[in-house]
């Protein structure tokens, strides 16, 4: 981008005056503040907006790089600081929860009542053993519920483990194993676009695969009354469990370091790594980024679209809107259902004043609102919507222009908020009532938040030149550590590249060389980003090789218009290189096999067949080379080193 082709798009007077953080300069101020004295301003941040049992007097303990410490000799609750402290600042009968059905049907729950729900559920966690630090696993749908769950173990000290509701049977298993956890909530299944999804028969096949002995229980809500087997002893419906617990919980008061959840996500290696998170820095920027990023005021409605099964849900659903005294939306359903009008509805009915989403979905609805001018969000009174976010993936500036216009009728800032699993909250993000606002750039660092540029030896690099993007200084939001792997931790995040002193996010960037904007390029290892969905490739290629037809398998990226990333898998098989319907038969086979083993998100979206995949003389995968070939690039590159350089043909697909 140079000055004459960057379009800055300014926030309206009206958003300035009222914005937390009014103005550049107030922005400036507050990065200033943060570099003068690091650990003052987040302290500062932490005895303003997090309410503690017991005070910390240390800020940030550096003794241990990389495992930094936050506020370690506080105490808290995070159920407290959502629930209680609203209640007791007389918000006991404002809703908190506005939760919208995939039929359509709503139901309100106040934060009074929500605390009685979470104490209950609290209280029944106790009943059944799980105590501080015990995990359980949450495989559970959108629903209050799941919320419920993860307030209940948050109020006990328990460690929350989400598992998304569509990943598959293996990757529960596999999780409640690494996590050795001693619950499962789960339901009997799940409302998806008007239809009743299995979930109960999936914790069933996991718990079949064996490795799951440390489950003593497993909690079942009730959500589509299906046919569900209970196994004795180990299973029992919620609303039984639940029936006569007390209403009030005393919460476990926690050290800030308590980990208050783990989550897995992929990484650049097979196994998915489970991200630990602690308790008081984590909640510390939920409700930060909530009072900067989203201006958050008493009075707004705030609807985050993601699922609880994904960070977002996490830190912008089950925490930091609640911790803010907020009124949110829990949807259940999903975008198209009844039809592709279905969000802008929902803003209607219930008057939604933020709403935070991710580009995918809005690719897929600018499709759906061109093709039927019924369900265009101008069909819809979206007045109530003052400010936009995205989050997942780059929003490309045509979608980015589109939301804007049509969905924030030109007078919404977009956050296009940067951020990760491992990084708890946002991280690079414009601030709605002060940063101009390019598409397609999330724009500047959070305060506080050093964000930077370098090349491979952790120099920085000039703005207008792409680097790999670190993090020079620890957060508080930050990861902990991967759930008994601190070595990979280490290894993964801070790497002897850098002399083990940054963290290292794993994509690339490049700040506009005017206006010192980043923008994201991708990421840097063998990471996928398919639909704002994190995908590993080698997560996919062992599924693949552990099909008993296939021999070998890569898998690569490409980019596609409407899931950012698609998946493609270059295959060998074990017998004879398959061709017309036997092709088309057993591409089928391997995509629904790869649904099996990993979810319906992770099934390539292109699987092609050789007699080998092309490799260098001492036997290593050309991945660039098959990067090119999925794109169906011409290739332009020297092939001289290859070993076989016939079988380029048969991967062009
Ligand atoms: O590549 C970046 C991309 O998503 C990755 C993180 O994925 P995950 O841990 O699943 O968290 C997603 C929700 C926070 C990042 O490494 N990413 C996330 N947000 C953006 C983004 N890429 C560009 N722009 C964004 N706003």
């Amino acid at each position: 981008m140079s000055n004459e082709s960057v379009q800055l798009i300014y926030p309206s007077d009206e958003i300035v005056k009222n914005a937390a953080v009014s103005g550049m300069d107030a922005y400036r101020a507050l990065c200033a503040e943060a570099e003068a004295d690091y650990e003052g301003f987040w302290a500062r941040h932490a005895r303003e907006l997090v309410t503690w049992k017991q005070p910390f007097t240390q800020v940030l303990d550096e003794s241990n790089a990389p495992f930094f410490k936050w506020f370690a000799d506080g105490k808290l609750n995070v159920s407290y600081n959502c629930l209680d402290r609203n209640v007791e600042a007389g918000l006991g009968d404002k809703v908190a929860i506005i939760f919208e059905a995939d039929n359509g049907d709503v139901t309100k729950v106040t934060y009074k009542e929500l605390l009685v729900k979470v104490c209950k559920m609290a209280n029944l966690l106790r009943s059944k053993g799980v105590k501080k630090g015990d995990r359980v696993v949450i495989y559970l749908p959108m629903t209050i519920e799941g919320v419920v769950a993860m307030q209940a173990c948050a109020r006990v000290g328990a460690i929350h483990s989400i598992v998304f509701g569509g990943f598959s049977a293996q990757s529960l298993r596999d999780r409640m194993h690494d996590a050795g956890a001693v619950m499962l909530i789960t339901s009997d299944g799940q409302f998806r676009g008007g239809k009743a999804i299995p979930l109960k028969p999936i914790a069933d096949e996991a718990f079949g695969m064996g490795g799951c002995e440390c489950v003593k229980n497993v909690i079942v809500f009730k959500r589509t009354g299906a046919d569900v087997n209970m196994v004795a002893g180990r299973d029992e419906w919620l609303h039984d469990a639940l029936a006569n617990q007390p209403e009030t919980c005393e919460p476990e008061w926690v050290e800030a370091e308590h980990p208050l959840f783990l989550l897995y996500t992929s990484g650049s290696t097979g196994k998915p790594k489970g991200v630990q998170h602690s308790t008081g820095g984590y909640l510390l920027h939920a409700i930060l980024t909530m009072k900067y990023t989203f201006d958050i005021k008493p009075e707004d409605t705030f609807w985050c679209t993601a699922d609880i099964g994904w960070v977002t849900g996490h830190t912008y659903i089950t925490y930091g809107p609640l911790a803010c005294g907020a009124t949110e939306i829990v949807f259940e359903g999903v975008p198209t259902y009844p039809d592709a009008g279905r969000f802008w509805k929902v803003i209607q009915d219930h008057k939604v004043n933020i709403f935070y989403t991710a580009p995918t979905a809005i690719r897929s609805l600018i499709k759906a609102a061109d093709n039927n001018p019924a369900i265009h969000p101008k069909a819809y009174d979206l007045s109530s919507l003052r400010i936009l976010g995205s989050v997942g993936e780059p929003i490309n500036p045509a979608a980015w222009q589109w939301y804007y216009d049509n969905v924030g009728g030109g007078r919404c800032p977009i956050v296009d908020t940067f951020w990760q699993t491992e990084t708890g909250g946002h991280m690079i993000t414009p601030l709605p009532g002060a940063t101009p606002l390019v598409p397609g750039s999330c724009t500047l660092p959070f305060p506080g938040i050093q964000a930077a540029i370098v090349d491979e030896t952790g120099a920085d690099v000039p703005w207008g030149q792409g680097g790999i993007l670190v993090v020079k200084r620890p957060w508080p939001s930050m990861i902990r550590t991967i759930w008994g792997d601190d070595e990979r931790f280490v290894k993964s995040y801070y790497p002897a590249d850098f002399q083990g002193k940054y963290y290292l996010a794993g994509d690339g960037a490049i700040r506009d060389k005017d206006t010192g904007y980043f923008t994201i390029t991708g990421r840097i290892d063998d990471v996928l980003n398919v639909s704002g969905h994190r995908m590993g490739t080698m997560e996919i290629e062992s599924a693949l090789v552990a099909n008993p037809l296939v021999a070998e398998a890569a898998v690569v990226g490409r980019p596609d218009d409407l899931t950012g990333e698609a998946i493609v898998a270059f295959v060998v098989l074990k017998g004879q290189r398959p061709t017309g319907d036997d092709a088309k038969r057993i591409i089928k086979e391997l995509s629904d096999w790869v649904g099996k083993e990993i979810g319906p998100i992770a099934k390539p979206k292109d699987i092609r067949f050789g007699d080998n995949l092309p490799k260098t003389r001492s036997g290593k995968i050309m991945r660039r080379l098959l990067r090119g070939l999925a794109k169906g690039e011409e290739l332009t590159q020297d092939t001289s080193t290859l070993e076989n350089p016939a079988i380029l043909e048969q991967l062009k697909g």
